[in-house]
Protein backbone atom coordinates (compact mmCIF):
# COMPACT_ATOMS: atom_id res chain seq x y z
CA UNK A 1 0.00 0.00 0.00
CA UNK A 2 1.58 3.68 -0.55
CA UNK A 3 2.20 6.22 2.08
CA UNK A 4 1.50 9.71 1.80
CA UNK A 5 2.15 12.37 5.25
CA UNK A 6 0.13 15.02 6.66
CA UNK A 7 1.16 17.38 9.01
CA UNK A 8 -1.47 20.18 10.56
CA UNK A 9 -0.68 22.65 13.45
CA UNK A 10 -3.48 24.49 15.21
CA UNK A 11 -1.20 27.89 14.80
CA UNK A 12 -0.67 27.17 10.98
CA UNK A 13 -3.78 29.14 9.13
CA UNK A 14 -5.07 29.83 6.02
CA UNK A 15 -7.84 32.10 7.19
CA UNK A 16 -11.04 32.01 9.23
CA UNK A 17 -13.72 30.15 7.19
CA UNK A 18 -17.11 32.50 7.10
CA UNK A 19 -20.56 30.86 7.07
CA UNK A 20 -21.28 32.17 3.81
CA UNK A 21 -18.77 29.31 2.55
CA UNK A 22 -21.60 26.84 3.01
CA UNK A 23 -24.11 28.72 0.53
CA UNK A 24 -26.53 27.19 -2.32
CA UNK A 25 -28.29 28.80 -4.80
CA UNK A 26 -32.09 28.97 -6.28
CA UNK A 27 -33.04 30.48 -9.80
CA UNK A 28 -36.49 30.54 -11.50
CA UNK A 29 -34.76 27.64 -13.90
CA UNK A 30 -36.96 24.17 -14.50
CA UNK A 31 -38.00 22.50 -11.51
CA UNK A 32 -35.96 24.74 -8.96
CA UNK A 33 -39.03 26.69 -7.69
CA UNK A 34 -42.15 25.89 -9.27
CA UNK A 35 -42.49 21.76 -9.35
CA UNK A 36 -39.24 22.14 -6.31
CA UNK A 37 -39.55 24.37 -3.33
CA UNK A 38 -43.00 24.93 -4.51
CA UNK A 39 -45.80 22.36 -4.95
CA UNK A 40 -49.07 23.70 -3.11
CA UNK A 41 -50.37 20.65 -4.46
CA UNK A 42 -48.32 18.33 -2.63
CA UNK A 43 -49.41 16.57 0.79
CA UNK A 44 -46.25 18.05 2.72
CA UNK A 45 -47.15 21.67 1.69
CA UNK A 46 -47.30 24.20 3.55
CA UNK A 47 -50.16 27.03 3.85
CA UNK A 48 -47.94 28.74 1.45
CA UNK A 49 -47.28 26.70 -0.82
CA UNK A 50 -43.73 25.21 0.17
CA UNK A 51 -43.07 21.33 0.63
CA UNK A 52 -42.08 20.67 3.76
CA UNK A 53 -40.43 17.98 2.87
CA UNK A 54 -37.98 19.51 0.85
CA UNK A 55 -37.51 22.61 3.88
CA UNK A 56 -36.66 19.81 5.95
CA UNK A 57 -33.78 18.25 3.83
CA UNK A 58 -32.79 22.02 3.39
CA UNK A 59 -32.42 22.62 6.76
CA UNK A 60 -30.43 19.28 7.38
CA UNK A 61 -27.81 20.54 4.60
CA UNK A 62 -27.75 23.76 7.20
CA UNK A 63 -27.20 26.38 4.31
CA UNK A 64 -26.25 29.50 4.77
CA UNK A 65 -27.15 32.12 2.21
CA UNK A 66 -28.88 31.25 -1.02
CA UNK A 67 -28.46 32.98 -4.34
CA UNK A 68 -32.07 34.28 -5.87
CA UNK A 69 -33.65 34.79 -8.50
CA UNK A 70 -30.62 33.73 -11.01
CA UNK A 71 -28.73 33.29 -12.91
CA UNK A 72 -29.41 33.76 -16.55
CA UNK A 73 -32.94 34.30 -15.53
CA UNK A 74 -32.06 37.48 -13.77
CA UNK A 75 -30.90 39.43 -16.48
CA UNK A 76 -34.40 39.75 -18.18
CA UNK A 77 -36.36 39.88 -14.68
CA UNK A 78 -38.96 42.71 -13.77
CA UNK A 79 -38.80 42.05 -9.84
CA UNK A 80 -41.74 44.49 -9.39
CA UNK A 81 -43.78 41.28 -11.65
CA UNK A 82 -43.50 39.19 -8.26
CA UNK A 83 -45.04 41.61 -5.75
CA UNK A 84 -48.61 41.89 -4.74
CA UNK A 85 -51.63 40.21 -5.08
CA UNK A 86 -51.01 36.86 -6.35
CA UNK A 87 -53.70 36.56 -9.12
CA UNK A 88 -53.32 40.07 -10.78
CA UNK A 89 -49.35 39.35 -11.08
CA UNK A 90 -48.65 39.07 -14.81
CA UNK A 91 -47.25 35.87 -16.53
CA UNK A 92 -44.22 36.97 -18.73
CA UNK A 93 -41.51 34.74 -20.89
CA UNK A 94 -38.52 34.00 -19.81
CA UNK A 95 -36.74 34.08 -22.56
CA UNK A 96 -33.16 32.75 -21.26
CA UNK A 97 -34.75 30.05 -20.50
CA UNK A 98 -37.46 29.71 -23.01
CA UNK A 99 -39.71 29.38 -20.23
CA UNK A 100 -42.96 31.14 -18.79
CA UNK A 101 -42.76 32.93 -15.81
CA UNK A 102 -46.16 32.45 -13.78
CA UNK A 103 -44.53 34.57 -10.84
CA UNK A 104 -46.32 32.90 -7.89
CA UNK A 105 -43.26 33.00 -6.36
CA UNK A 106 -41.45 36.82 -5.97
CA UNK A 107 -39.09 38.07 -3.31
CA UNK A 108 -41.58 38.31 -0.19
CA UNK A 109 -42.41 34.10 -0.84
CA UNK A 110 -38.56 33.85 -1.62
CA UNK A 111 -37.39 35.33 1.44
CA UNK A 112 -40.50 33.79 4.01
CA UNK A 113 -39.22 30.30 2.01
CA UNK A 114 -35.11 31.09 2.98
CA UNK A 115 -36.15 32.26 6.50
CA UNK A 116 -37.88 29.49 6.71
CA UNK A 117 -35.07 27.14 6.35
CA UNK A 118 -31.98 29.18 8.11
CA UNK A 119 -30.48 31.07 4.80
CA UNK A 120 -29.64 34.33 4.46
CA UNK A 121 -30.53 36.09 0.92
CA UNK A 122 -28.01 36.57 -1.61
CA UNK A 123 -30.07 39.10 -4.13
CA UNK A 124 -28.78 39.19 -7.47
CA UNK A 125 -29.88 42.58 -9.74
CA UNK A 126 -30.51 42.55 -13.29
CA UNK A 127 -28.03 44.45 -14.85
CA UNK A 128 -28.78 43.02 -18.43
CA UNK A 129 -32.63 44.30 -19.55
CA UNK A 130 -32.40 47.11 -16.63
CA UNK A 131 -30.17 49.13 -14.41
CA UNK A 132 -29.26 51.62 -11.83
CA UNK A 133 -33.03 52.46 -10.83
CA UNK A 134 -34.70 49.16 -10.91
CA UNK A 135 -31.81 48.13 -8.59
CA UNK A 136 -31.71 51.62 -6.02
CA UNK A 137 -35.79 50.31 -5.93
CA UNK A 138 -35.55 46.44 -5.00
CA UNK A 139 -33.03 47.91 -2.63
CA UNK A 140 -35.36 50.44 -0.96
CA UNK A 141 -38.69 48.09 -1.27
CA UNK A 142 -36.32 45.14 0.76
CA UNK A 143 -34.75 46.92 3.44
CA UNK A 144 -35.92 50.54 4.35
CA UNK A 145 -38.08 50.58 6.84
CA UNK A 146 -41.45 52.48 5.89
CA UNK A 147 -42.03 55.90 4.94
CA UNK A 148 -41.27 55.82 1.35
CA UNK A 149 -42.93 54.93 -1.67
CA UNK A 150 -40.99 51.36 -2.09
CA UNK A 151 -41.21 50.63 1.72
CA UNK A 152 -44.91 51.37 2.18
CA UNK A 153 -45.70 49.50 -1.18
CA UNK A 154 -44.03 46.50 0.76
CA UNK A 155 -45.87 46.90 3.62
CA UNK A 156 -48.99 47.24 1.71
CA UNK A 157 -48.31 43.58 0.89
CA UNK A 158 -48.34 42.87 4.57
CA UNK A 159 -44.79 42.00 5.24
CA UNK A 160 -44.03 45.01 8.02
CA UNK A 161 -40.28 44.24 8.85
CA UNK A 162 -37.52 45.14 6.14
CA UNK A 163 -35.78 42.12 4.80
CA UNK A 164 -32.65 43.48 5.80
CA UNK A 165 -30.79 41.80 2.52
CA UNK A 166 -27.22 42.58 3.25
CA UNK A 167 -25.43 40.63 -0.02
CA UNK A 168 -26.27 42.02 -3.54
CA UNK A 169 -25.17 40.60 -6.80
CA UNK A 170 -24.16 43.42 -9.77
CA UNK A 171 -25.95 41.22 -12.43
CA UNK A 172 -25.04 37.64 -13.43
CA UNK A 173 -22.16 36.74 -15.78
CA UNK A 174 -22.05 39.59 -17.79
CA UNK A 175 -18.85 38.57 -19.61
CA UNK A 176 -20.86 35.62 -21.61
CA UNK A 177 -22.23 36.07 -24.84
CA UNK A 178 -25.20 33.87 -23.99
CA UNK A 179 -25.94 36.66 -21.19
CA UNK A 180 -29.06 38.44 -21.94
CA UNK A 181 -27.68 42.46 -22.19
CA UNK A 182 -24.28 40.85 -22.14
CA UNK A 183 -21.42 43.78 -22.01
CA UNK A 184 -17.74 44.70 -22.52
CA UNK A 185 -15.52 45.03 -19.57
CA UNK A 186 -15.76 48.34 -19.74
CA UNK A 187 -19.29 49.09 -20.29
CA UNK A 188 -19.99 46.57 -17.64
CA UNK A 189 -17.41 48.18 -15.04
CA UNK A 190 -19.01 51.67 -15.53
CA UNK A 191 -22.42 49.77 -14.80
CA UNK A 192 -21.73 47.54 -11.74
CA UNK A 193 -19.55 51.03 -10.49
CA UNK A 194 -22.55 53.63 -10.91
CA UNK A 195 -25.02 50.80 -9.02
CA UNK A 196 -22.54 50.07 -6.79
CA UNK A 197 -22.29 53.59 -5.98
CA UNK A 198 -26.18 54.47 -5.45
CA UNK A 199 -26.53 51.32 -3.31
CA UNK A 200 -23.56 52.25 -0.57
CA UNK A 201 -24.97 55.82 -0.90
CA UNK A 202 -28.09 54.15 0.53
CA UNK A 203 -26.50 51.91 2.84
CA UNK A 204 -22.33 51.35 3.06
CA UNK A 205 -23.02 48.44 5.04
CA UNK A 206 -24.45 46.20 1.89
CA UNK A 207 -21.79 43.67 0.47
CA UNK A 208 -21.70 44.02 -3.32
CA UNK A 209 -20.39 41.40 -5.40
CA UNK A 210 -19.22 42.18 -9.21
CA UNK A 211 -19.13 39.51 -11.98
CA UNK A 212 -16.09 38.16 -12.32
CA UNK A 213 -15.82 35.63 -15.44
CA UNK A 214 -17.85 32.98 -16.11
CA UNK A 215 -15.27 30.80 -16.28
CA UNK A 216 -11.55 29.81 -16.41
CA UNK A 217 -11.95 29.25 -20.40
CA UNK A 218 -13.58 32.29 -21.36
CA UNK A 219 -11.09 34.15 -23.54
CA UNK A 220 -11.42 37.18 -22.01
CA UNK A 221 -10.41 36.06 -18.90
CA UNK A 222 -8.64 37.31 -16.67
CA UNK A 223 -8.16 40.61 -18.45
CA UNK A 224 -12.22 41.36 -17.98
CA UNK A 225 -11.79 41.05 -14.20
CA UNK A 226 -8.76 43.65 -14.59
CA UNK A 227 -10.93 45.88 -16.68
CA UNK A 228 -13.81 45.63 -14.44
CA UNK A 229 -11.65 45.82 -11.13
CA UNK A 230 -10.29 49.05 -12.71
CA UNK A 231 -13.66 50.90 -12.93
CA UNK A 232 -15.10 49.51 -9.69
CA UNK A 233 -12.34 48.46 -7.17
CA UNK A 234 -13.13 50.80 -4.43
CA UNK A 235 -16.91 50.22 -4.52
CA UNK A 236 -17.26 46.60 -4.48
CA UNK A 237 -16.64 43.60 -1.92
CA UNK A 238 -16.20 40.67 -4.01
CA UNK A 239 -15.16 39.37 -7.41
CA UNK A 240 -17.52 36.16 -8.45
CA UNK A 241 -16.00 33.43 -9.77
CA UNK A 242 -18.00 30.26 -11.68
CA UNK A 243 -17.00 27.11 -12.48
CA UNK A 244 -19.04 23.75 -13.56
CA UNK A 245 -16.56 20.52 -14.25
CA UNK A 246 -18.29 17.58 -17.02
CA UNK A 247 -16.89 14.31 -17.52
CA UNK A 248 -17.46 14.24 -20.97
CA UNK A 249 -14.65 12.09 -21.71
CA UNK A 250 -15.36 9.76 -19.07
CA UNK A 251 -11.79 9.97 -17.95
CA UNK A 252 -11.92 9.61 -14.01
CA UNK A 253 -8.77 10.43 -13.92
CA UNK A 254 -8.94 13.69 -15.60
CA UNK A 255 -12.73 14.65 -13.81
CA UNK A 256 -11.54 13.81 -10.48
CA UNK A 257 -8.38 16.19 -11.02
CA UNK A 258 -10.72 19.36 -11.67
CA UNK A 259 -10.52 20.58 -8.51
CA UNK A 260 -6.92 21.31 -9.40
CA UNK A 261 -8.16 23.73 -12.09
CA UNK A 262 -10.65 24.87 -9.73
CA UNK A 263 -7.40 26.15 -7.46
CA UNK A 264 -5.49 28.13 -10.24
CA UNK A 265 -8.92 29.80 -11.38
CA UNK A 266 -9.21 30.76 -7.73
CA UNK A 267 -5.12 31.74 -7.26
CA UNK A 268 -5.35 33.51 -10.75
CA UNK A 269 -8.42 35.85 -9.69
CA UNK A 270 -6.30 36.28 -6.44
CA UNK A 271 -3.55 37.95 -8.46
CA UNK A 272 -5.60 39.81 -10.51
CA UNK A 273 -7.14 41.47 -8.08
CA UNK A 274 -4.05 42.07 -6.03
CA UNK A 275 -2.99 43.48 -9.23
CA UNK A 276 -5.51 46.59 -9.39
CA UNK A 277 -4.66 46.94 -6.08
CA UNK A 278 -1.61 47.45 -6.55
CA UNK A 279 -2.05 49.54 -9.71
CA UNK A 280 -4.75 51.85 -7.90
CA UNK A 281 -2.18 52.01 -4.70
CA UNK A 282 -5.35 50.86 -2.81
CA UNK A 283 -5.31 49.56 0.99
CA UNK A 284 -8.41 47.76 0.53
CA UNK A 285 -8.27 43.59 -0.23
CA UNK A 286 -10.72 42.29 -2.54
CA UNK A 287 -12.59 39.08 -1.58
CA UNK A 288 -14.14 36.57 -3.34
CA UNK A 289 -17.71 34.76 -3.94
CA UNK A 290 -17.48 31.59 -5.78
CA UNK A 291 -20.97 31.81 -6.37
CA UNK A 292 -21.64 28.74 -9.15
CA UNK A 293 -19.96 25.78 -8.41
CA UNK A 294 -20.63 22.39 -9.27
CA UNK A 295 -20.32 18.92 -11.28
CA UNK A 296 -22.70 19.67 -14.20
CA UNK A 297 -23.33 16.81 -17.12
CA UNK A 298 -23.53 19.00 -19.93
CA UNK A 299 -24.25 16.18 -22.06
CA UNK A 300 -26.92 14.57 -19.56
CA UNK A 301 -28.29 18.83 -19.06
CA UNK A 302 -28.70 19.63 -22.84
CA UNK A 303 -28.82 16.49 -24.86
CA UNK A 304 -31.04 13.88 -22.94
CA UNK A 305 -32.49 15.96 -20.58
CA UNK A 306 -33.92 19.76 -22.08
CA UNK A 307 -32.71 22.84 -24.56
CA UNK A 308 -32.76 20.96 -27.28
CA UNK A 309 -36.07 20.48 -29.89
CA UNK A 310 -38.28 18.06 -27.39
CA UNK A 311 -38.16 20.33 -24.66
CA UNK A 312 -41.49 22.50 -24.76
CA UNK A 313 -40.82 25.80 -24.47
CA UNK A 314 -42.88 28.47 -22.91
CA UNK A 315 -44.05 26.29 -19.99
CA UNK A 316 -43.38 26.49 -16.49
CA UNK A 317 -41.38 23.67 -14.64
CA UNK A 318 -40.04 21.92 -17.48
CA UNK A 319 -37.13 19.39 -16.94
CA UNK A 320 -34.28 21.59 -17.10
CA UNK A 321 -31.07 20.80 -16.26
CA UNK A 322 -31.35 17.74 -13.63
CA UNK A 323 -28.61 15.91 -13.14
CA UNK A 324 -28.74 12.72 -12.14
CA UNK A 325 -25.21 12.72 -9.51
CA UNK A 326 -23.18 9.85 -9.23
CA UNK A 327 -21.19 8.16 -6.94
CA UNK A 328 -18.16 9.76 -9.22
CA UNK A 329 -19.82 13.18 -9.06
CA UNK A 330 -19.48 13.33 -5.36
CA UNK A 331 -16.09 12.95 -5.33
CA UNK A 332 -15.23 15.60 -7.11
CA UNK A 333 -17.67 17.74 -5.01
CA UNK A 334 -15.48 16.65 -2.51
CA UNK A 335 -12.21 17.66 -4.13
CA UNK A 336 -13.73 20.89 -4.98
CA UNK A 337 -14.91 21.45 -0.98
CA UNK A 338 -11.34 20.73 0.06
CA UNK A 339 -10.33 23.89 -2.64
CA UNK A 340 -12.42 26.04 -0.81
CA UNK A 341 -11.31 25.25 2.25
CA UNK A 342 -8.19 25.64 0.94
CA UNK A 343 -8.53 29.65 0.09
CA UNK A 344 -10.44 30.26 2.94
CA UNK A 345 -8.39 33.41 3.03
CA UNK A 346 -10.02 35.25 -0.20
CA UNK A 347 -13.24 33.55 -0.24
CA UNK A 348 -15.56 34.49 1.86
CA UNK A 349 -18.90 33.01 -0.39
CA UNK A 350 -19.55 30.09 -2.01
CA UNK A 351 -22.51 28.58 -3.49
CA UNK A 352 -23.01 25.15 -4.32
CA UNK A 353 -25.31 25.49 -7.85
CA UNK A 354 -28.07 24.55 -7.28
CA UNK A 355 -30.20 23.36 -4.45
CA UNK A 356 -33.27 21.67 -5.85
CA UNK A 357 -34.15 19.85 -9.03
CA UNK A 358 -31.61 21.69 -11.16
CA UNK A 359 -28.61 20.76 -10.52
CA UNK A 360 -29.03 19.47 -7.02
CA UNK A 361 -28.18 17.94 -3.78
CA UNK A 362 -31.80 17.89 -3.69
CA UNK A 363 -34.09 16.65 -5.75
CA UNK A 364 -37.97 15.87 -6.02
CA UNK A 365 -40.96 14.03 -7.75
CA UNK A 366 -44.34 15.75 -8.64
CA UNK A 367 -46.74 14.11 -6.07
CA UNK A 368 -43.63 12.23 -4.54
CA UNK A 369 -41.06 11.81 -2.48
CA UNK A 370 -37.70 14.26 -2.30
CA UNK A 371 -34.34 12.77 -1.76
CA UNK A 372 -30.42 13.58 -1.16
CA UNK A 373 -28.05 12.99 -4.19
CA UNK A 374 -24.87 12.05 -4.05
CA UNK A 375 -23.52 15.12 -4.16
CA UNK A 376 -25.28 15.97 -0.67
CA UNK A 377 -23.39 14.30 1.16
CA UNK A 378 -19.82 16.00 1.30
CA UNK A 379 -21.61 19.36 1.30
CA UNK A 380 -23.84 18.56 4.27
CA UNK A 381 -20.34 17.40 5.86
CA UNK A 382 -18.68 20.05 5.22
CA UNK A 383 -21.21 22.58 6.36
CA UNK A 384 -21.65 20.54 9.50
CA UNK A 385 -18.13 19.82 10.43
CA UNK A 386 -15.83 23.02 8.38
CA UNK A 387 -16.06 25.44 10.86
CA UNK A 388 -13.46 27.74 12.78
CA UNK A 389 -10.35 28.30 10.77
CA UNK A 390 -8.99 26.02 8.12
CA UNK A 391 -5.23 25.02 8.75
CA UNK A 392 -2.72 24.93 6.47
CA UNK A 393 -2.21 21.02 5.62
CA UNK A 394 1.14 19.97 4.72
CA UNK A 395 0.39 16.56 2.24
CA UNK A 396 2.88 14.29 0.31
CA UNK A 397 0.94 12.12 -1.41
CA UNK A 398 2.15 9.99 -4.35
CA UNK A 399 0.57 11.32 -7.32
CA UNK A 400 -0.71 10.06 -11.02
CA UNK A 401 0.78 11.66 -14.19
CA UNK A 402 -2.36 13.11 -15.90
CA UNK A 403 -2.60 14.53 -19.30
CA UNK A 404 -4.04 17.60 -18.81
CA UNK A 405 -2.99 18.66 -15.34
CA UNK A 406 0.88 16.72 -14.75
CA UNK A 407 1.40 15.30 -11.53
CA UNK A 408 -1.73 15.06 -9.58
CA UNK A 409 -1.75 13.87 -5.84
CA UNK A 410 -4.29 10.55 -5.26
CA UNK A 411 -4.54 12.52 -2.28
CA UNK A 412 -6.45 15.81 -1.35
CA UNK A 413 -7.21 16.64 2.14
CA UNK A 414 -8.03 19.81 3.94
CA UNK A 415 -8.60 20.48 7.98
CA UNK A 416 -11.20 22.68 9.65
CA UNK A 417 -9.96 23.64 13.58
CA UNK A 418 -12.85 24.77 15.24
CA UNK A 419 -11.28 26.51 18.66
CA UNK A 420 -14.40 27.66 20.44
CA UNK A 421 -15.86 24.05 20.34
CA UNK A 422 -12.22 21.89 20.26
CA UNK A 423 -13.24 20.26 17.73
CA UNK A 424 -10.63 19.22 14.44
CA UNK A 425 -11.80 17.91 10.84
CA UNK A 426 -9.72 16.52 8.42
CA UNK A 427 -11.54 15.97 5.20
CA UNK A 428 -9.93 13.74 2.51
CA UNK A 429 -10.77 12.15 -0.91
CA UNK A 430 -8.44 9.56 -1.87
CA UNK A 431 -8.65 9.68 -5.94
CA UNK A 432 -6.64 6.15 -7.03
CA UNK A 433 -9.31 3.97 -8.36
CA UNK A 434 -7.13 0.76 -7.63
CA UNK A 435 -5.31 0.90 -3.96
CA UNK A 436 -6.24 2.48 -0.33
CA UNK A 437 -3.74 5.31 0.96
CA UNK A 438 -1.89 4.62 4.35
CA UNK A 439 -1.67 7.79 5.85
CA UNK A 440 0.18 8.70 8.36
CA UNK A 441 -0.38 11.94 10.49
CA UNK A 442 1.22 14.51 12.57
CA UNK A 443 -1.05 16.65 14.60
CA UNK A 444 1.40 18.57 16.64
CA UNK A 445 -0.22 20.49 18.84
CA UNK A 446 -3.00 18.55 19.12
CA UNK A 447 -1.82 15.27 21.31
CA UNK A 448 -5.12 15.33 23.46
CA UNK A 449 -7.07 14.70 20.45
CA UNK A 450 -8.62 12.00 19.95
CA UNK A 451 -11.38 10.25 17.13
CA UNK A 452 -14.97 10.82 17.68
CA UNK A 453 -16.24 10.52 14.70
CA UNK A 454 -15.26 8.76 11.11
CA UNK A 455 -17.80 9.05 7.88
CA UNK A 456 -16.83 7.15 4.84
CA UNK A 457 -18.24 7.76 1.47
CA UNK A 458 -17.62 4.94 -0.68
CA UNK A 459 -18.92 2.80 -3.38
CA UNK A 460 -18.23 -0.13 -5.76
CA UNK A 461 -19.61 1.43 -8.70
CA UNK A 462 -19.10 4.83 -9.72
CA UNK A 463 -21.62 5.32 -11.78
CA UNK A 464 -23.92 4.53 -8.77
CA UNK A 465 -27.20 7.24 -8.15
CA UNK A 466 -30.01 8.04 -5.40
CA UNK A 467 -33.16 7.78 -7.11
CA UNK A 468 -36.90 8.30 -5.87
CA UNK A 469 -37.52 4.61 -5.73
CA UNK A 470 -33.80 3.75 -3.93
CA UNK A 471 -32.93 7.29 -1.65
CA UNK A 472 -30.35 5.22 0.23
CA UNK A 473 -27.98 3.53 -2.90
CA UNK A 474 -25.65 5.74 -2.46
CA UNK A 475 -24.93 7.09 1.69
CA UNK A 476 -22.13 7.66 4.04
CA UNK A 477 -21.14 4.83 6.71
CA UNK A 478 -19.00 4.84 9.75
CA UNK A 479 -15.55 4.08 8.81
CA UNK A 480 -13.25 2.20 11.40
CA UNK A 481 -9.66 1.93 9.70
CA UNK A 482 -8.74 5.59 11.82
CA UNK A 483 -6.34 5.47 14.90
CA UNK A 484 -5.15 8.34 17.11
CA UNK A 485 -2.73 8.33 19.41
CA UNK A 486 -0.86 10.88 21.01
CA UNK A 487 -0.75 13.41 18.13
CA UNK A 488 -0.22 10.69 15.41
CA UNK A 489 -2.74 9.73 13.02
CA UNK A 490 -2.79 5.97 10.97
CA UNK A 491 -5.43 5.55 8.44
CA UNK A 492 -6.40 3.77 5.72
CA UNK A 493 -8.13 5.84 3.19
CA UNK A 494 -9.67 3.75 0.77
CA UNK A 495 -9.49 3.90 -2.84
CA UNK A 496 -11.79 6.42 -4.23
CA UNK A 497 -13.50 7.23 -0.94
CA UNK A 498 -14.80 10.99 0.82
CA UNK A 499 -13.34 10.95 4.46
CA UNK A 500 -14.07 13.39 7.29
CA UNK A 501 -12.09 12.00 10.43
CA UNK A 502 -13.90 13.92 13.78
CA UNK A 503 -10.93 14.84 16.53
CA UNK A 504 -11.85 16.40 19.90
CA UNK A 505 -10.20 16.89 23.18
CA UNK A 506 -10.57 13.74 25.60
O1 LIG B 1 -26.74 27.37 -12.86
C1 LIG B 1 -27.19 27.32 -14.18
C2 LIG B 1 -26.68 28.49 -15.00
O2 LIG B 1 -25.29 28.40 -15.13
C3 LIG B 1 -26.89 29.87 -14.43
O3 LIG B 1 -28.15 30.39 -14.73
C4 LIG B 1 -25.81 30.68 -15.07
O4 LIG B 1 -25.41 31.77 -14.29
C5 LIG B 1 -24.70 29.67 -15.31
O5 LIG B 1 -24.19 29.76 -16.59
Amino acid sequence: MRKARLMVDKDFTIGVIDKRMYGSFVEHLGRAIYGGIYEPEHKTADKNGFRKDVIELVKELDVSIIRYPGGNFVSNYCWEDGIGSIERRPSRLDIAWRALEPNRIGVNEFCAWAKEVGAEVMMSLNLGTRGLEAARNLVEYCNHPEGTYWSDLRISHGIQKPHGIKVWCLGNEMDGPWQIGHKTAEEYGRLANEVGKALKLYDPDLALVACGSSNRDMPTFPSWEAEVLEHCYDTIDYISLHTYYDDEEDDLATYLANSIDMDIFIKSVKSTCDFVKAKKRSKKTMYLSFDEWNAWSFYHSFISKGLDDTCEPWTTGANLLEDIYTFADALLVGCMLITLLRNVDRIKIACLAQLVNVLAPIMTQKNGPAWRQPIFYPFLHASHYGKGVSLDVRLESPMYDNAKFGDVPYLEAAAAYDRDNERLTIFAVNRNPHESILLDGDLRCLNEYTLIDYILLEHRDLKAVNSAKNPSHVVPHKGSDVKIENGHLEAIIPKLSWNVMRLGKQ
